[in-house]
């Protein structure tokens, strides 16, 4: 029988809760045993004397703050969850408590008892889980080079090159969607370069416009142009005999183009504004997440400069083709996230993992980080939930794997349509968001584009550029079932 600990000053409230959990169904059918206690120092005693598998700890309390307790408690109940009560409804104590380690809040006055039910299994069925759930890929035979985890075959034979490529001081071209790990690569392989620490600059070609891009890469002399008041080295010198990392170069204009590939074929440069010939000592590493192919053949790259830096490319694969890396991912990113945000969320259970396997992942492992790390912060305990992960597309699309959506709560439109949102958790991104709001103007529309940016207030352009980002194809409709798909509001919840 599971023993819940009563803590509270109030006699006639813990006597009617305790008849009231004495009574109660639990989850699996059993009773409580109810122990009470009307002081902290009372509370530590009879936890210590028979420990609970539950705690519901008033915060004022004669002798201390329930806050103070949690802790002491914890070291007597290991994984027994903690509810605290309050009157209060302030932030500070709020946020006091669950940083303390209390797994939820009730407010006083006490809800009806089937909402405080409710919450007592919700708790007891989370420790369950994480009594019964295995930590991740603790027997995945996973390799690491430096930070590069995967055990797939493409990452393995990826590692490979990276090996064979790092000794020499070859250009290297380093291809793949935004988050796949173009920047790790690049570092990891200028670590394996040499032993001696040298400098990697790196630079993002897409983020700054041309004439600074320019004097960025290049340095300028002093009095080269207004507002160069003092010389100043480009990154091509500062790299020194390092690396300099040209990132997103698939975006560089075609003047810059031109002179990136003279520097490459001559090894030399001058400053924006100087004669002075300096020699290049730095090895190049771009990366795009461009089709550089594509983009000769439209002509927004020159032909000769693709030629010479695709000598040696290293394509990273999208994480959706190698899902087998995902749990070894989870477990790698889980301790960065854990260690980042100061929390100890370890334990994934099963049924959890495979949704994280499943899910589309356009935005690679730079995604799976961002959900990881959202899915810590509100994890309550060491486990994470699936109800803080976002859904599985199925959900969005009828006609895919109908049986996968279920149990996975995600987010709903409810946030949008108004009513209270008091779980932070069921707000999506501001991407999720954007992307269900086209689908569903599409939807609306019968996948006419016009209208869809007429109701969406925004351009043509605009709208393409976003179905190409967001992957969404919009089929014109004969039949309803054929619309790009998003279940109503109230089909949702
Ligand atoms: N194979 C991997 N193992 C571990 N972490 C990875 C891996 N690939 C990517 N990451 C992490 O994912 C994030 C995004 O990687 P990044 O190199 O910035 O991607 P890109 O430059 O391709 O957009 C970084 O935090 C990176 O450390
Ligand atoms: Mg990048």
């Amino acid at each position: 029988m599971e023993t819940l600990l009563l803590v509270d000053d109030d006699l006639s409230l813990l006597e009617s809760l305790k008849m009231h959990f004495e009574d109660a169904e639990l989850e699996g059918g059993a009773a409580f045993n109810v122990i009470t206690a009307t002081t902290a120092a009372g509370a530590l005693k009879a936890a210590q004397e028979s420990p609970p598998s539950l705690v519901i700890l008033d915060m004022m309390l004669p002798d201390r703050s329930g806050l103070d307790i949690i802790d002491p408690l914890k070291a007597i109940c290991g994984d027994a969850p903690i509810l605290i009560v309050t009157a209060h409804h302030d932030m500070e104590t709020t946020i006091r408590a669950m940083k303390a380690g209390a797994f939820d809040y009730i407010h006083k006055p006490f809800p009806d008892p089937a909402a405080l039910d409710l919450v007592v299994n919700r708790a007891l069925s989370v420790r369950q889980l994480s009594r019964r759930a295995a930590s991740v890929a603790v027997d995945t035979p996973s390799f690491r080079l430096g930070d590069i985890v995967g055990t797939s075959p493409m990452m393995q034979e990826l590692v490979k090159e990276i090996g064979k490529v790092a000794g020499s001081r070859a250009t290297v071209l380093i291809t793949g969607e935004s988050g796949t790990g173009k920047e790790l690569v690049a570092r990891v392989i200028h670590n394996y370069s040499s032993d001696e620490p040298r400098p990697f600059v790196g630079i993002n070609c897409s983020a700054i416009v041309d004439s600074l891009l320019e004097s960025e890469l290049f340095g300028h002399e002093k009095g080269a142009f207004t507002g160069a008041a003092t010389l100043k080295p480009g990154k091509f010198e500062l790299a020194e005999d390092g690396t300099v990392f040209l990132d997103e170069i698939g975006d560089m204009s075609l003047m810059l183009q031109a002179k990136l590939l003279r520097v490459l074929q001559e090894r030399e440069f001058e400053r924006v504004g100087g004669v002075k010939r300096i020699r290049l000592r730095a090895r190049i590493i771009a990366a795009t997440h461009r089709d550089l192919r594509h983009e000769v053949e439209a002509g927004r790259f020159r032909e000769d400069l693709y030629q010479r830096l695709k000598v040696i490319t290293l394509s990273i694969p999208p994480l959706r083709e190698r899902r087998e890396d995902i749990p070894p991912l989870v477990h790698h990113l889980l301790a960065r996230i854990n260690e980042k945000v100061h929390k100890r969320v370890t334990r994934v259970p099963p049924e959890v993992l495979e949704h994280l396997c499943k899910l589309p992942w356009r935005g690679n492992i730079r995604e799976l980080e961002n959900v990881l790390t959202r899915a810590v912060v509100l994890a309550p305990g060491e486990v994470l939930l699936a109800e803080n992960l976002p859904r599985l597309e199925s959900e969005h699309a009828p006609g895919r794997d109908a049986e996968t959506e279920r149990g996975a709560p995600g987010h709903s439109m409810q946030w949008l349509y108004g009513g209270a949102v008091d779980d932070p958790s069921r707000i999506p991104t501001l991407d999720e968001a954007e992307r269900i709001l086209i689908i569903r103007a599409l939807s609306a529309t019968g996948g006419h584009k016009g209208k869809t940016c007429q109701i969406l207030g925004i351009s043509r352009p605009t709208l393409e550029r976003k179905l190409q980002k967001y992957d969404i194809t919009p089929r014109v409709a004969p039949a309803e079932a054929e619309l790009v798909p998003v279940r109503s509001n109230r089909e949702q919840s």
